[in-house]
């Protein structure tokens, strides 16, 4: 399999993920450069695939101010969903952005569920103090994929790489020069060089094993950058979904209780009075999450026999049997099918369930990384709007404003710019890592053990409720499991090799699971989504600050950032 000489191609524009940021990403580079920037798509699934597609329950705008609404509103209201660790400049730019790109999908094609007007229509979602969730039924991700994606595909001067698995990011002198990557149908490897990248990878949630994320959700572009000693912001946040069905985690979209679904305990009371006396069922993730688990710890839940899951139930009756149908018929095909429950006559199980990584790859503003020529867009990125906690629909709509905003930034970047010199010895040298040390290598420990030992130890100790003994203990497994002789790789077949990118797959979840957890352990405070139950307060004096992990020869050195306020001085969250 290795090749003396590692085959090369070239383009201007190298996009690494085809989620909904980095279709938005080319399609804005197509834009703005006229048609004349080269672009690459390099995705490790075919595009329709990304994780994206399963996005549900809608996506936040500001479209009728005249009814009551705000960029204001929308704004304060992610500023206090994130516990006030959002930078407030990206949140003030991302609002404003957002009425714009509900539009701009529509004149694309996307068909957006109407009021009885005929004018767009929204919803409500938790932690608003508007319904701002514009939808499609309960498939926001699928129409919005498939919108941008056959937006693409009337670009000639955008390049497909579908299935091809990206390995390592090249630079030379400080800059990006462009990736590593192996055809999955041939097993070939090759560098797909390019005068700037945009990492649009997606989130990494599969490092819990019940998460509502793809099987491929893992941090592969967040272990690149970082090996790249491009930082990690803020990685100890991670969101859990107040509603993953029992047993597969797959997501019930929060819209079910926007509609008028409501959550209750074992004796059939909508325990949410006594976490959020005002907006129940419908506060932000963190809080409705920390209500079910104390719940459940309180022994007021179910337990799954067959899954050993503890749940509550999610009673869409006061939704109505045609609502469900009409405006919901996706959840109620995935509940029929995968748990045998018709949620018109019957609650659904449900848990808190990994579901977003607020953190991700450092960047400013403009989506920029600190490797010049390398933007990094959506749940990879970490620009931040998000802070400590998201509030939902604002996922796909920040994929939206920075895959456009990146798009922009490196079509604007490579124009006039030469094609560098190719990167000397870097490909080389990394398919001498993969192909002799992995593909070739032997090795005592099954790499598929390492995976699920580290899902479980990230669902037993840096779950919903953490503590310095609990992360003290994921910390050490996960250095106990980078240890283990698990980089090798049983299959020797060339094509679609599913073994050897399961192993890189697993080595960038323990890279990237280190950081997750060695931030969480640092961070002595509760905010957000990450509490400590030994520090259950949030501490602005100490703590309002981003975290950046570098690799250091121990594991991720740590430094921190200020958090940029504009208007909305930190208060204490009530919902
Ligand atoms: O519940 C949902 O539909 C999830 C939406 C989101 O995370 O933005």
């Amino acid at each position: 399999m290795p090749c003396a000489m590692v085959e090369t191609s070239r383009h201007d524009i190298v996009i690494i993920g085809s989620g909904i940021a980095g279709l938005r990403a080319a399609i804005e580079a197509a834009r703005v450069s006229n048609g004349k920037a080269d672009i690459a798509i390099v995705t490790k699934v075919q595009a329709m695939r990304s994780h994206s597609v399963s996005a549900e329950g809608g996506t936040a705008a500001v479209l009728y101010p005249e009814l009551g609404d705000s960029l204001e509103s929308h704004a304060f209201d992610t500023v206090k969903g994130s516990d006030y660790l959002a930078d407030q400049d990206a949140v003030e730019r991302f609002v404003k952005e957002m009425p714009n790109e509900i539009y701009q999908l529509e004149h694309w094609g996307l068909p957006w569920s109407r009021r009885e007007d005929g004018r767009i229509a929204q919803r409500n979602f938790g932690g608003y103090s508007y319904p701002r969730a514009v939808f499609a039924e309960d498939k926001v991700g699928f129409f919005e994929m498939q919108t941008l994606y056959d937006t693409t595909t009337k670009y000639d001067n955008i390049h497909y790489y579908q299935e091809w698995y990206a390995t390592t990011i090249l630079s030379e002198g400080g800059e990006f020069r462009g990736v590593t990557a192996i055809e999955r149908k041939s097993g070939d490897f090759v560098q797909i060089l390019g005068k700037a990248g945009i990492l649009a990878t997606g989130g990494s949630g599969r490092l819990y094993s019940f998460a509502t994320y793809a099987y491929s959700s893992t941090p592969d572009g967040m272990a690149m950058a970082y090996r790249a000693g491009v930082p990690l912001k803020d990685l100890e946040f991670i969101q859990f979904h107040p509603s993953g069905l029992i047993p597969s985690g797959i997501l019930i979209t929060e819209a079910v209780r926007g509609e008028g679904g409501v959550l209750l305990n074992k004796d059939g009371e909508r325990f949410m009075k006594r976490y959020a006396p005002n907006k129940l069922d419908l506060a932000s993730r963190d809080v409705v999450s920390r209500g079910m688990m104390t719940e459940i710890e309180e022994g007021r839940g179910f337990k799954d026999e067959a899954s050993g899951l503890d749940y509550l139930h999610l009673d869409l009756s006061p939704i109505g049997a045609q609502k469900i149908k009409d405006r919901l018929s996706q959840i109620r095909e995935i509940a029929i099918k995968f748990r045998g429950i018709d949620p018109v006559e019957k609650p659904l199980p449900v848990r808190p369930v990994c579901h977003y990584v607020m953190g991700g790859i450092d960047t400013d503003i403009d989506g920029a990384t600190k490797l010049k020529g390398l933007w990094s867009a959506g749940e990879a990125a970490c620009v931040s709007i998000n802070g400590a906690n998201r509030l939902g629909a604002n996922s796909t709509a920040e994929c939206l404003v920075w895959g456009k905003i990146t798009g922009a930034e490196a079509a604007k970047y490579v124009e006039g710019k030469p094609q560098p010199a190719t990167p000397g010895g870097q490909a080389a040298t990394e398919e001498k890592r993969i192909f002799d040390g992995i593909f070739h290598g032997g090795g005592g420990t099954n790499p598929y053990e390492v995976r699920d030992a580290l899902q479980k130890v990230m669902a037993k100790d840096a779950f919903v409720f953490r503590t310095k003994e609990s992360l003290s203990e994921a910390l050490r497994t996960i250095r106990e499991l980078k240890k283990k002789d698990f980089l090798h790789c049983e299959d020797k077949g060339r094509v679609y090799n599913t073994n050897l990118s399961d192993v890189l797959e697993v080595e960038s979840m323990l890279t990237v699971a280190e950081v997750v957890v060695a931030g969480a352990l640092a961070r002595t405070e509760s905010r957000g989504s990450h509490f400590r139950r030994d520090y259950p307060a949030r501490d602005d004096k100490s703590w309002l600050k981003h975290t950046l992990a570098y690799p250091g020869p121990d594991g991720p050195r740590l430094e921190y950032s200020t958090v940029k306020i504009t208007k909305y001085q930190p208060a204490e969250r009530h919902y």
